[in-house]
């Protein structure tokens, strides 16, 4: 049982969804440049993005690298690997869960993983987060960028109605909920070195930054 949409009904949504989810960016941009800003591609080695999505943010890692690194992408959906395939020939792609990443302990330096986690179930939450903790190297940064719960008059009247809306059919909202994530990040043993609320267009977005 789950308090969200399904896997497989993720992996069907994003599937027909494919590039007509870049129209969401004049919601998201600003929280996602942040995000990679805080990551600081151009000192990675070993990079991650989980649900890659269309791949705008993977042709931005891939572009920042510096010789000898490399970028790893996983998502469900085949229209999304596919789309991020087309954009960033250079990277390595494969079709997998977050729940249970296809990578060995400690192989990686750094991971992204914007605008996925509301959208899994509160239950799988903390196995993906020891996924990350798992596949990242010690003093390894994660950054998590998600929809959060409003700051302001406008943004908490917005996620208002969009708590409403995700009710009556989540998929009307991209099956994304509003979370606040810092307490499950700490509980995966993770410190914290930054949380900031971007708001977009009366959007709110938590982008955490943080250290295995
Ligand atoms: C809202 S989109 C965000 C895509 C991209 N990260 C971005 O910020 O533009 C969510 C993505 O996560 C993928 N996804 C959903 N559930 C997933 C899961 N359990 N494991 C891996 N990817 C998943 C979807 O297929 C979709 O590409």
């Amino acid at each position: 049982m789950t308090d969200t949409i399904t896997p497989q009904t993720a992996q069907r949504f994003y599937d027909w969804l494919g590039a007509k989810h870049d129209l969401g960016s004049r919601f998201e941009r600003q929280a996602k440049d942040r995000g990679l800003e805080l990551l600081d591609a151009g000192s990675a080695q070993q990079f991650l993005n989980v649900g890659v999505g269309t791949g705008k943010e993977q042709r931005t890692v891939q572009a920042a690298l510096p010789p000898g690194g490399q970028s790893f992408g996983i998502d469900l959906s085949r229209e999304m690997l596919d789309l991020t395939r087309q954009r960033v020939p250079e990277t390595n792609l494969c079709q997998a869960n977050a729940e249970q990443l296809p990578f060995a302990n400690g192989r990686f330096d750094r991971l992204l993983c914007t605008y996925v986690l509301d959208l899994l179930g509160t239950a799988v939450l903390p196995q993906v987060l020891a996924e990350f903790h798992r596949v990242l190297q010690p003093g390894g940064k994660l950054v998590l960028v998600s929809l959060t719960e409003g700051t302001d008059a406008p943004s908490k009247l917005l996620i208002g109605l969009w708590k409403t809306a995700y009710k009556l059919h989540p998929l009307t909202c991209g099956g994304c909920r509003p979370l606040q994530l810092q307490t499950l990040v700490q509980q995966a043993r993770f410190s914290i070195l930054k949380r900031e609320v971007v708001v977009q267009l009366g959007v709110p977005s938590e982008v955490i930054l943080a250290e295995r």
